[in-house]
């Protein structure tokens, strides 16, 4: 079996949850701190041994090519000031890893995304990781997957446990535990009404996939919101073979929602080496007990 060198960053969404900031400008370009949300989740991907990324595209997405390709006319700047502290961040962004970008011309769903990449990725298996689900780990996330990939070899989702209130926001797991916060995957389920729901084992924007689910996803009809759901094609493709998830260990924010990219900007900015202490400080300074 080939081993685990790309991914696919889709990122061709229309963000309508945070809108008006994402009419022009695309989410996964919001700061949090002081880089783009992306740019975290791509750093999480090259640490777990990512070497080339294609990330699926839509209009007004432009800003992420710019922001990993060289800024010639901002590092002559740069260099032109002595700010080689910058000028050296500015240079490994572009040069972190491989990128290449594709468009999906309708945002016809999470599944329709990744069927875009099926002629790059060929007869690979392959990472798949949300440019808004940030998750602040120990092991990066995509590493901790690989992990449970590298023993079972089959297709891997990561998952976490949220409120029964907010199933309704993710794809959700029926699973048989087979220890150690690995399960097997049963049944998967798009968006479920708290009460439909099999568990609290939510799917969060992390996944190892094989080369058969293009096959699948091709054949998949329009399921929830009329979009060609990822989760459908998962649960079609469980019937074939099997499939585990793994409960991953870190904080995960969806930064995609206004309330958890304020609650990812205020808890990374806590841990920020530069700015942690004078915004702790700055927090207590607004008395918020009551
Ligand atoms: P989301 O469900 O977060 O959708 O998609 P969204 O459109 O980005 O945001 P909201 O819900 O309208 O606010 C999950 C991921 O799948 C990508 C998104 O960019 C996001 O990373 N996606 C979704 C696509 O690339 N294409 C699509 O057609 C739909």
């Amino acid at each position: 079996m080939k081993s685990l060198t790309k991914a696919i960053f889709p990122a061709a969404g229309l963000g309508t949850r945070f809108l008006p900031a994402t009419k022009a400008s695309p989410k996964e370009m919001l700061p949090i701190v002081d880089k783009p949300m992306i740019q975290y989740v791509v750093e999480e991907a090259v640490a777990s041994g990512i070497d080339e990324i294609i990330i699926i595209t839509g209009r007004w997405k432009r800003a992420i090519e710019d922001h990993f390709d060289i800024a010639f006319e901002l590092e002559e700047n740069l260099k032109a000031k002595g700010e080689s502290g910058l000028l050296s961040e500015i240079q490994r962004i572009a040069n972190m890893v491989t990128l290449c970008y594709i468009r999906q011309k309708k945002a016809l769903g999470l599944g329709h995304a990744i069927l875009c990449a099926k002629n790059l990725i060929m007869d690979e298996p392959f990472a798949v990781l949300l440019g808004d689900d940030i998750i602040d780990s120990e092991t990066p996330a995509l590493m901790q997957l690989k992990e449970v990939y590298k023993k079972y070899r089959t297709p891997v989702l990561a998952i976490q446990r949220v409120k029964k209130e907010d199933v309704h926001r993710y794809g959700v797991i029926k699973g048989e535990s087979l220890g150690d916060g690995v399960y097997k995957v049963l049944d998967l389920v798009e968006k479920p009404k708290p009460k439909e729901a099999p568990s609290d084992l939510a799917i969060i924007g992390r996944y190892i996939l094989t080369p058969d689910i293009f096959g699948i996803l091709e054949k998949t009809a329009p399921g929830k919101n009329r979009e060609i759901q990822l989760t459908d094609g998962l649960k079609e493709m469980a019937k074939k073979h099997p499939i585990h998830a793994y409960e991953i260990k870190g904080k995960r924010y969806d930064a995609g929602d206004k309330l958890g990219f304020l609650k990812a900007t205020v808890e990374l900015a806590l841990k920020n080496q530069e700015l942690g202490k004078e915004f702790k400080n700055y927090l207590k300074s607004l008395n918020l007990a009551d």
